[in-house]
């Protein structure tokens, strides 16, 4: 957009041209500029920006697209998904087009897949490991593995919605940096805790060291390691969680974005306190199992 002009009209004021020259700095649309005699008319209900675009090497018959953008309210905040697009203009029609609309918000998409791979698909997974009674003959192994790889999957497909877009909120929110910092940490540890569970040293020393060089006598350190990670990357990314949501939720301030709200007030936690029962349940029945001598590991 660097470059770009554009027409900006705030309040009952006269709209002012702009070329843009940066994230936050722009200077007026000066000589050269496209944009000119652009004015505001307003009603009780409606706003109304008309200006004359001039462009030499446009021909009769074609079309230019235009991006557009309006808020209800002062605050400066996104643009809610209903009031923003593109209008495709027919020079030789006259006649205006809404071509295309942004329908997908990224970061509540990021949001909601985060929430399903670290509010449900690894703590679930987790959670198996403490239920070895309950699941016998390795299906507690196979569980465990199966849902931290599909929340695996689910948290990059999460990662790689934020890639590419714009920061929005940086510098705007007071969570932002904390959210990004810790976010940040949860990226690595995860990455190491998958790397500590492929790199597993084998659990009987007859089955020698794995892959020929990973001792089977480091199986209790391993294990010191990777049970302390698990429940410490979840913690973190619980709180991530949290920012995240009131992110969210003070970003889109306008009536029609409010079906997202939900995760802020109270959502994210009923998925936590949800989740976490039924691993408590599970592990709780697993402990009556062992109690009564109950399936052998
Ligand atoms: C463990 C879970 C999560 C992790 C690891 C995570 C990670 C991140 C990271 C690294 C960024 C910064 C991206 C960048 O600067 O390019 C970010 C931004 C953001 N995240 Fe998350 N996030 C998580 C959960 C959530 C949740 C649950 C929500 C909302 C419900 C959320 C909402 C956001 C928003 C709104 C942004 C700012 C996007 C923008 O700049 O406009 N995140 N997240
Ligand atoms: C982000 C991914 C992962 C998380 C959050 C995680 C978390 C955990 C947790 C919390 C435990 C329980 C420790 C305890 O009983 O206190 C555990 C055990 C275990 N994990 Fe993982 N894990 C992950 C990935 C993996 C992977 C990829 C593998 C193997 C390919 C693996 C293999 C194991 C094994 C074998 C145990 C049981 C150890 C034993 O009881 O002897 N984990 N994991």
């Amino acid at each position: 957009m660097q470059n770009a002009e554009c027409a900006l009209a705030l309040g009952a004021g006269a709209p002012t041209l702009y070329r843009l020259s940066g994230h936050s700095v722009s200077t007026p649309c000066g000589s050269g500029c496209s944009l000119s005699a652009a004015n505001v008319t307003s009603t009780s209900t409606s706003r109304t920006l008309v200006m004359r675009y001039a462009d030499a090497s446009a021909s009769a018959g074609a079309t230019k697209s235009f991006i557009f953008a309006s808020s209800s309210g002062s605050a400066l905040t996104q643009h809610s998904v209903s009031r923003r697009g593109t209008v495709s203009l027919n020079f030789s029609s006259g006649s205006a087009v809404v071509t295309t609309k942004s329908t997908v918000k990224r970061d509540v998409v990021h949001g909601v897949l985060m929430l399903l791979a670290w509010g449900v698909f690894m703590p679930l997974g987790a959670g198996l490991t403490r239920m070895k009674r309950l699941l016998p003959d390795g299906k507690w192994f196979i569980g465990h593995t199966g849902l931290v790889a599909v929340g695996s999957v689910i948290f990059i497909v999460a990662i790689a919605m934020l890639e590419g877009g714009e920061d929005e909120v940086q510098g705007t929110h007071s969570l932002y940096d904390g959210h990004r910092g810790v976010g940040v940490a949860v990226i690595a540890m995860w990455l190491f805790q998958v790397l500590l569970g492929a790199f597993r040293p084998n659990k009987s020393i007859q089955d020698g060291a794995r892959f020929g060089f990973i001792p089977a006598n480091w199986r209790d350190k391993w294990f010191f390691a990777h049970a302390l990670m698990g429940p410490l990357t979840i913690g973190l990314a619980t709180v991530v969680m949290i920012t995240g949501a009131i992110i969210v939720k003070d970003k889109y301030t306008d009536s029609d974005d409010s079906e997202i709200k939900f995760l802020a007030n109270g959502g994210v936690y009923g998925v936590f306190i949800g989740v976490w029962a039924l691993c408590a349940i599970g592990a709780w029945r697993d402990r009556f199992a062992k109690a009564e001598g109950g399936l052998e590991v």
